[in-house]
């Protein structure tokens, strides 16, 4: 009798060393799939139909302003979302004209927490983004 017992605990420990284990598989499949939306959400240029100039625009979106604005999200960073930036009258947070020269000054002069790009960007470069930003 005294081994049955034994025997039923060893089983019991067994059982819920099992559901531990499926519980991390679990949680560890939760993230891949999580991880792998994030990849699949990453459209390319051809997908969102750039033309050069646009895709030279989102280049340096991503290598400059990406890190705080979302562009094809409404979920804030450190910055607000651009997404649909110039379908608006006015910017979301500043409350200003969503127009070019308004959104060039702030990518040159900065804003607050953001830092100005007159020293990093050309003209040329800010025209890209602007095109690109049309795109949002
Ligand atoms: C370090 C983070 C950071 C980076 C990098 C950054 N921004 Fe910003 N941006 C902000 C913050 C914070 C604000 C809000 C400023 C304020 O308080 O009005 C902002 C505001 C803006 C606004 C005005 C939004 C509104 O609703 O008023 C535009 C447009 C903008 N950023 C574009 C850009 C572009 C384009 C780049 C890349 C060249 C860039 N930002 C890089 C943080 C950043």
């Amino acid at each position: 009798m005294q081994s049955k017992d034994v025997s039923s605990l060893e089983q019991l420990q067994k059982s819920s060393r099992a559901g531990i284990v499926l519980g991390v598989l679990l949680v560890l499949l939760a993230f891949a799939t999580i991880a792998a939306c994030d990849v699949q959400r990453r459209k390319s240029d051809a997908e969102l139909g750039l033309n050069s100039q646009q895709s030279a625009g989102r280049k340096i979106y991503d290598s400059q302003c990406d890190r705080c604005h979302e562009p094809y999200s409404s979920r804030g960073k450190k910055g607000p979302s651009l997404k649909g930036v110039f379908q608006q009258k006015y910017l979301s947070l500043s409350g200003l004209p969503a127009n070019d020269d308004r959104v060039i000054d702030i990518i040159r002069l900065g804003r607050h927490e953001m830092p100005g790009y007159s020293q990093t960007l050309t003209s040329q470069d800010i025209q890209d983004l602007l095109v690109y930003l049309h795109t949002l």
